[in-house]
């Protein structure tokens, strides 16, 4: 299979989707980056430019259907995409006072997370199922395999991205259309500052980019890193629900509010 030419990541702006562009970004390679945020967004296609690559930028919510949806088709017109990376995302949770995340906070992470992974692929996917040899990625994280119950929202979200992932990589596997589930630990990167509390086998995220970016080479179904918190998580997962629960509670946390 040949490596991609034409990529679109969102969440460019910031942590691993900015790392992600940064790493494949070389000549000959065009990247579509969206996020919402100009100033942070610039500077990673700055970056990008800097490194040969032809880079475009969309000033884009996510959680908005359009006009995002009509101008990531317009996009794949001009450079047809053979790897979209949907890295944006967002995260919230009980505050240090111990209050719940509540309705607002708790729908923003969905709509942001979930809802915006759908609003970057659908559009695109009446091309992309016909492209053999074409690539998607979604991004989940750990928090997917057994929820936090500090972050109720968030761990919905991500929930249903895995769920999201599976099912099309099931569907569009026999048109050569590879799609990889990403379940990411902890990384260092602007969203993990504002956690506040354990992060066991925290990675760089210079690390964790180059394990996605590992996996997305050889096309992988699951990019599962790092793989013992995972095994941890399914493990809290498979014990009777009041033990896990249990373990779960005692894994304390919050998340200061986003930038
Ligand atoms: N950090 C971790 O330990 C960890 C662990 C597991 C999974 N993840 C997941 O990995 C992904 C990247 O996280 P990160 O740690 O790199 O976070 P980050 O540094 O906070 O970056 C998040 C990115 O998503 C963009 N974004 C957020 N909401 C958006 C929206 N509504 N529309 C468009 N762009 C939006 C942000 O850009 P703007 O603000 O400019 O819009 C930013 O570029 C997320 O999906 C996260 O849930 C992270």
């Amino acid at each position: 299979m040949s490596p991609p030419r034409s990529l679109l990541i969102t969440g460019a702006s910031s942590g691993l989707g900015a790392g992600l562009a940064r790493d494949y970004a070389a000549p000959g390679m065009r990247l579509t980056l969206v996020a919402r945020n100009a100033e942070r967004l610039e500077a990673t296609a700055a970056a990008c430019r800097a490194a040969g690559a032809e880079v475009v930028t969309g000033l884009f919510d996510v959680g908005k259907a359009e006009p995002l949806g009509a101008w990531l088709v317009a996009q794949d017109g001009i450079a047809p995409f053979d790897l979209v990376i949907a890295a944006a995302g967002v995260s919230a949770g009980a505050s240090a006072e111990g209050a719940m995340e509540g309705r607002q906070l708790a729908t923003l992470q969905v709509r942001s997370n979930l809802l915006g992974t759908l609003h970057t692929i659908e559009p695109l996917l009446p091309a992309l199922s016909r492209r053999a040899g074409a690539q998607i990625a979604v991004v989940s994280s750990v928090a997917a395999l057994r929820g936090l119950p500090y972050s109720p929202g968030y761990s919905a979200s991500k929930a249903g991205i895995r769920a999201y992932g599976e099912a099309l990589r099931a569907l569009l596997g026999p048109a050569g259309v590879a799609v990889s589930v990403v379940v990411p630990g902890f990384f260092d990167t602007p969203m993990t500052d504002r956690w506040k509390g354990p992060t066991p086998f925290l990675m760089s995220l210079e690390t964790m980019v180059r394990a996605i970016r590992r996996g997305l080479d050889r096309r992988r179904a699951r990019i599962t890193v790092p793989r013992l918190l995972a095994v941890g998580s399914q493990a809290a997962d498979l014990l009777p629900a009041a033990i896990g629960d249990r373990i779960m509670r005692g894994f304390r946390f919050h998340i200061e509010p986003g930038r």
